[in-house]
């Protein structure tokens, strides 16, 4: 585990104002007087068309505790939606968003404004329209910012500063400095998920990823895999109530945050209700996982008719006693980004040949990980060993918090 505070050399306690002006100094190559960097200032905002620098943020020596939060909360994570940040936002409801009161707003305009009046951040629009952005800026700013960062944190956690939101400021801008270390360093989040042809939009908490709770995080194959169920929800003739009564029966296995199985949920209740004797739904994961998972569930307002509990791919009797759950019983099975271990795809496929009916679907999708080639190839040689044909198969390129990848999505039925 990262812990931020390691980037933080509590050593040096009386250079406050010559490291923060070191920092100024390390981006205009010189060394600046606070009056000096107000009026360099002053000279970078006659050009509105600038672009905004981490030597633009309110340095930590000269600005008031409320203008460094009011900075913090600017730089926090927006929500996201379907892995991109949520843009067109208005300043109010940025503020709104990030919790940024009616005091902080003012101080951080007061700061722009009229104590150095930078042109380029005079408002509050301007300010809540630009600041969020340095988050996505250079290499070199952000590394930039970081030290923008444990220059806050060095004045914020000597006991010398006295204020009253110090520790706000360091639980603060200890996070920013975990988010600068990649998803696996942020310590919690929430990501909302919209889809074409569906009103609810999915929102999933996702804990701090521990150990190798990899559940914890919300995997970009169950995006590309959800868009293709949901968009075409009415086009796929299984999608629908069973003519003989019976309840339509679907299992998510591995499900981590759900999103697959939720928003599959979400679609069912938007078109056909929640009524029990039509659908009966398990979403699944290991036991360190489900705690999460129920809590997304009941989130999303589907936990009337979808239960999220323990399926073990190693002992699935557990899951098969407690719910009376006969061989071969499910019409469809879900399944994103399950394979990631040599051991994978056979747990795998015994639990698609366990569970799915004759005449049921899995829907798969597996990201192209060159590292897993051949577990890739042993799932494709066990699923024919196994008397499974691919029906649709096709490759899809998505998204992940690190960028662009590319997905296979896989049909599976008996022969
Ligand atoms: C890479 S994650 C994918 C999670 C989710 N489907 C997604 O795409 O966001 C793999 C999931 O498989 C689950 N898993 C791994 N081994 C398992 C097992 N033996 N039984 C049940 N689930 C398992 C993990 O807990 C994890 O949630």
């Amino acid at each position: 585990m990262f812990d931020p505070l390691d980037l933080y050399d509590g050593t040096d306690t009386q250079n406050e104002i010559e490291t923060s002006t070191e920092t100024y100094t390390f981006i205009n190559d010189k060394a600046m007087t606070p009056n000096e960097v107000l009026s360099e200032d002053e000279e970078i905002d006659n050009d509105d068309a600038a672009p905004l620098f981490i030597l633009d943020l309110p340095p930590v020596s000269y600005a008031s505790p409320e203008t460094i939060l009011a900075t913090l909360s600017l730089l926090s994570p927006d929500t996201q939606v379907n892995f991109k940040s949520s843009a067109g936002l208005t300043a109010e409801e940025i503020c709104n968003s990030k919790h940024i009161t009616n005091d902080l707003q003012e101080a951080i305009v007061d700061w722009y404004a009229n104590i150095t009046q930078n042109k380029k951040l005079d408002n509050i629009s301007k300010i809540c329209n630009m600041i969020p952005q340095l988050v996505n800026s250079s290499d070199t700013e952000r590394s930039n910012l970081l030290n923008y960062y444990t220059s806050i944190l060095k004045k914020y956690e000597n006991p010398k500063t006295v204020s009253s939101i110090s520790g706000t400021i360091v639980k603060e801008v200890s996070l920013r400095i975990a988010e600068c270390c990649g998803r696996s360093a942020i310590p919690s989040m929430s990501r909302d998920f919209k889809f074409e042809n569906m009103t609810s939009i999915v929102s999933l908490f996702e804990p701090s990823l521990t150990a190798d709770n990899l559940g914890w995080k919300t995997w970009g194959a169950s995006l590309i895999l959800s868009e293709v169920l949901v968009e075409n929800f009415t086009n796929i003739a299984s999608f629908k109530k069973k003519e003989n009564g019976e309840p339509l029966k679907v299992l998510e296995l591995g499900a981590g945050t759900g999103l697959v199985g939720i928003s599959w949920a979400c679609k069912w209740k938007e078109l056909n209700g929640t009524d029990k004797n039509d659908i009966e739904m398990y979403i699944t994961d290991l036991p360190e996982i489900v705690d999460n998972l129920k809590k997304n569930t009941t989130a999303n307002g589907i936990d009337s008719f979808v239960t999220a509990d323990v399926l073990d791919w190693t002992k699935a009797d557990d899951f098969v006693q407690k719910y009376s759950v006969e061989d071969q019983s499910f019409d469809i099975i879900l399944v994103a980004d399950p394979i990631y271990s040599p051991n994978h795809p056979e747990w795998v496929v015994n639990m698609i040949s366990k569970f799915l009916r004759a005449d049921g679907t899995c829907y798969l999708e597996i990201p192209i990980r060159p590292k897993y080639a051949v577990e890739r190839q042993v799932l494709i040689d066990l699923l024919d060993k196994n008397n499974f044909s691919i029906g649709n198969e096709r490759y899809d390129q998505g998204i992940d918090d690190w960028g662009s990848v590319k997905y296979l999505y896989r049909e599976i039925r008996r022969k």
